[in-house]
């Protein structure tokens, strides 16, 4: 185990790491669904608290569980964490447990989390608001009303727009609101969410944190008081990640602030070079000192992530020639990996809302998100430079 005292980087390697009998220097894989007892006492002990220990993996009572959960809230700097089979379903937990007290999302989100909030939630009878900008007044008038949970994303996803969680956190504790950042854009590595206020803070794992696109997993990290509702949520939607990927997750969170200031480095490098293309209209990156949520940026994070995005002049199609002669960059929807992917907003993220709805949100057909990988700087650029140059 580690203390909340030491770097980032030794946190990623050492926290909540434990040798078990035989002198491993990291936690071992438990793959298994099950514990036996000496007896029932024995039993009984754990089951009804008076002794630490493990039982059942769904329940997350699991070693291999255990160690991925108290690395993640090292790093996330929480007194806890929860692990899920997923980004969504950690989302999905959350608002189960809290949203009886109505939800709103502040800015753009993760397309599954706006079916989520304008779809199904609703439908069990949740309240939940969305505003499309951060208008404090706005948000201030709608938590009036009674709304007790405010969710966002900063950056955002598609157009990384950045949203002030200490003000946004400030507003809704005077309201008696509590607030979630989906970090997932960002990771530990580029932003402390709780540090800055926030109460619980989410990622999909699948992304950063597992960061080579082979697993599919989510977290969430606050006071464990706060964890405690949401935990029979996960326990009886069945939504346990299995011992065989908490532990793969374990070990890609060993190199976790390599990759990230790797990526950061690398996005900056390419956001530089397509800002000044001349077949480039607008590019969107925290990192550019000319782009919008650039001061803001400066002062919450302590990087700028490996997230690019950009608009060709032109048409749909000059955009979708673009991405289609891109050859390093695979067009594949996601993000986070060791691998650079490239995607167009309104054919994956966006594309079940209306042209309108698009347009609403500043997402347009010409608009092109990179994620960044651990490729060569100069070999990422060139290829950008030769699917842009005709
Ligand atoms: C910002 C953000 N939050 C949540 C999710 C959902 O994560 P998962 O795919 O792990 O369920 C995603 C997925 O792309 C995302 O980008």
């Amino acid at each position: 185990m580690t203390s909340g005292k030491q770097g980032l980087s030794t946190q990623c390697v050492h926290a909540g790491e434990f040798d078990d009998a035989f002198g491993s220097p990291h936690t071992p894989l438990y793959d298994t669904t099950t514990f036996k007892f000496d007896s029932t006492d024995d039993l009984l002990d754990v089951i009804e608290g008076r002794r630490e220990g493990f039982l059942y993996t769904r329940y997350g009572m699991n070693p291999t569980i255990k160690n991925l959960e108290a690395k993640l809230a090292d790093l996330d700097g929480a007194e806890a964490s929860l692990v899920f089979s997923s980004g969504m379903a950690a989302l999905s937990a959350l608002f189960l447990a809290y949203g009886h007290r109505g939800i709103a999302c502040v800015g753009d989100a993760y397309g599954g989390t706006l079916e989520l909030l304008s779809s199904q939630l609703p439908g069990l009878g949740m309240r939940t608001h969305q505003l499309l900008t951060p208008d404090l007044q706005a948000l201030d008038a709608v938590l009036t009303n009674g709304i007790k949970l405010v969710f966002f994303e900063t950056p955002t996803n598609p157009r990384l727009a950045v949203i002030d969680i200490r003000k946004v956190a400030e507003l809704a504790h005077a309201r008696g609101a509590l607030v979630v950042v989906d970090n997932t854009f960002a990771t530990p590595v580029n932003q402390r969410p709780l540090a800055l206020g926030a109460d619980i803070v989410m990622q999909s794992a699948t992304k950063y944190l597992g960061g080579h696109s082979d697993i599919t997993a989510g977290v969430l990290s606050a006071k464990a008081s706060l964890l405690e509702p949401v935990l029979p949520w996960r326990k009886n939607l069945g939504q346990m990640l299995a011992p065989e990927v908490a532990h793969r997750l374990a070990r890609s969170l060993s190199t976790l602030t390599i990759r990230v200031e790797r990526q950061n480095a690398s996005a900056l490098a390419v956001a530089e070079y397509l800002a000044q293309h001349e077949k480039v209209r607008r590019v969107y990156y925290p990192g550019l000192p000319g782009f919008h949520g650039h001061d803001l940026a400066a002062t919450q994070m302590s990087g700028f992530g490996g997230m690019v995005t950009f608009e060709c002049k032109g048409t749909r199609a000059d955009a979708a020639r673009v991405v289609d002669q891109l050859q390093l960059f695979s067009l594949a929807p996601s993000l986070g990996g060791v691998e650079s992917l490239v995607t167009q907003p309104f054919t994956t993220s966006h594309h079940n809302m209306s042209a309108e709805e698009r347009s609403e949100r500043g997402i347009s057909d010409v608009m092109i998100r990179l994620s960044i990988g651990l490729e060569d700087q100069a070999d990422l650029i060139a290829d950008l430079a030769q699917a842009l140059a005709d």
